[in-house]
């Protein structure tokens, strides 16, 4: 079957790239590994938060196909990869999904083809291992076929900056790979900003999620000091922020989560050592003091507990929001889940209450949303505000709560502790 575009892994990235294309004309399939997002896109279900079941049935109406038949990728003119590339045990990107979606390229590589890799990884990745593997069937990248990088920028949940507005970097492995990308991304993104080549696009990515990953570092650190100091630095940040030059607010938290502040700087920390030899210190630094946030939030649980004459043992701990941003359900690497673990270790009673969550797993335990947040709110020893949903009612939350902490600092009410 022929198409304009096949979008290999049809996830967060994937879905929204797809349907933006589809849209704006362009004939696209969806090719993934697993039987559940297939099987779901099929019967017009939606498995990510940006997408509903209305946006799959356009799709679905306006020609879009999932499936697991990589013989579609001989047919495409145009091929896109958008699979996960998570931590491995060492450290160091695991790039077994991008190695099958690009054997898969491989097998079905033709002439005059364009293949370009969105996955996050480090720089090097597309000329040194994606381009060896689709130059293996005698096809040369650059000349039989054209081969570029082009970092994902998808910010799930934002309303404001979705595909079409948000500029796209591209970059090839030579100006014309780069201009054939460029062309294909211009037909459904408002802005294509060319890159000199792949390594410069691939970094340009990770600089972005590492100047977030320090600055967010920066504040907690300065959160924990501020504590002591008996400075309120939610409003040093908004006094802060009305400089209208050289400034950019960040907001200090129970840690960071999701697919990339807490992986990505750590693909390039892993390169530096590995090819150079030593240590990319910034973002060590700001690893270690965000990844040291959640057991923060436990030791200061633990005191709010203390001053009321309770041990966080046997108290029981009522944990609000539990994903990694507020509004969506994703989960991934939310530091919900080392406070969660951790006040178990010290044995306390851990329930939960999250409006896009019903089921919460606990590093192997299971926990169902308690049903009355009104109810575990007044009985709960305390209760920790860890990621702000909307639909929360900052004042009932205050008044209803035994002892409130909120790790968000959004509750400036009297007698609400905050991070
Ligand atoms: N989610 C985000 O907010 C975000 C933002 C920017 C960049 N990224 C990057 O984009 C990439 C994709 O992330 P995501 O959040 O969309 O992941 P995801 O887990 O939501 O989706 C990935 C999809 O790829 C499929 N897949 C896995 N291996 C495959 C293979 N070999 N062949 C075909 N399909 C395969 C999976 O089944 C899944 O459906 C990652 O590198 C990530 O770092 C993600």
């Amino acid at each position: 079957m022929s198409s304009d575009l096949v979008v290999i892994g049809l996830g967060y990235v994937g879905l929204p790239l797809a349907q933006e294309a589809i849209r704006s004309g362009l004939s696209v399939i969806g090719y993934d590994v697993s039987d559940r997002v297939i099987d779901g896109l099929m019967a017009g279900k939606s498995h990510v938060d940006d997408l509903s079941n209305q946006d799959i049935e356009e799709m679905r109406t306006k020609g879009f196909i999932a499936t697991k038949d990589d013989s579609v990728l001989a047919q495409a003119k145009a091929i896109v990869i958008c699979v996960p590339t998570p931590l491995s045990d060492d450290g160091g990107p695991d790039l077994g999904a991008v190695l099958g979606a690009t054997k898969a390229i491989a097998k079905n590589l033709r002439k005059g083809q364009l293949v370009v890799l969105e996955s996050t990884t480090y720089p090097g990745t597309t000329e040194e291992v994606v381009q060896p593997i689709l130059e293996s069937g005698g096809l040369k990248a650059g000349v039989d076929f054209h081969l570029a990088f082009s970092p994902e920028r998808i910010d799930p949940g934002n309303k404001k900056f979705g595909m079409r507005n948000t500029p796209k970097v591209v970059g090839g492995v030579n100006p014309e790979s780069t201009e054939v990308a460029a062309a294909l991304y211009s037909k459904f993104v408002d802005t294509v900003v060319r890159a000199k080549g792949t390594r410069e696009a691939e970094m340009a990515k990770l600089l972005e999620n590492t100047y977030r990953h320090i600055n967010i570092a920066l504040v907690n650190e300065m959160a924990m000091f501020s504590k002591d100091l008996k400075i309120d630095l939610w409003d040093v940040i908004k006094c802060a922020s009305t400089k209208p030059f050289g400034f950019q607010a960040f907001y200090p938290g129970p840690g960071v989560g999701g697919h990339c502040i807490p992986i990505d700087p750590n693909y390039l920390s892993y390169q530096v050592k590995a090819n150079l030899g030593y240590a990319f210190r910034f973002v060590e630094l700001a690893q270690e003091i965000n990844a040291g946030m959640p057991s923060y939030v436990v030791r200061r649980t633990q005191d709010l507990l203390n001053n009321v004459g309770k041990p966080l043992k046997g108290s029981t701990v009522l944990l609000l929001g539990v994903t990694y941003k507020p509004d969506i359900a994703d989960q991934r690497e939310s530091p919900a889940i080392p406070v969660g673990q951790q006040l178990m270790e010290h044995g306390a009673k851990v329930i939960f209450h999250d409006p896009m969550v019903e089921q919460w797993n606990l590093e192997g335990t299971k926990l169902d949303r308690i049903k009355d947040l009104d109810m575990a709110l007044s009985t709960s020893d305390i209760t920790i505000l860890l990621q702000d949903h909307t639909s929360y009612d900052h004042k009932s939350l205050a008044d209803k709560a035994k002892l409130l902490f909120d790790t968000r600092g959004q509750i400036d009410i009297a007698g609400v502790e905050r991070l």
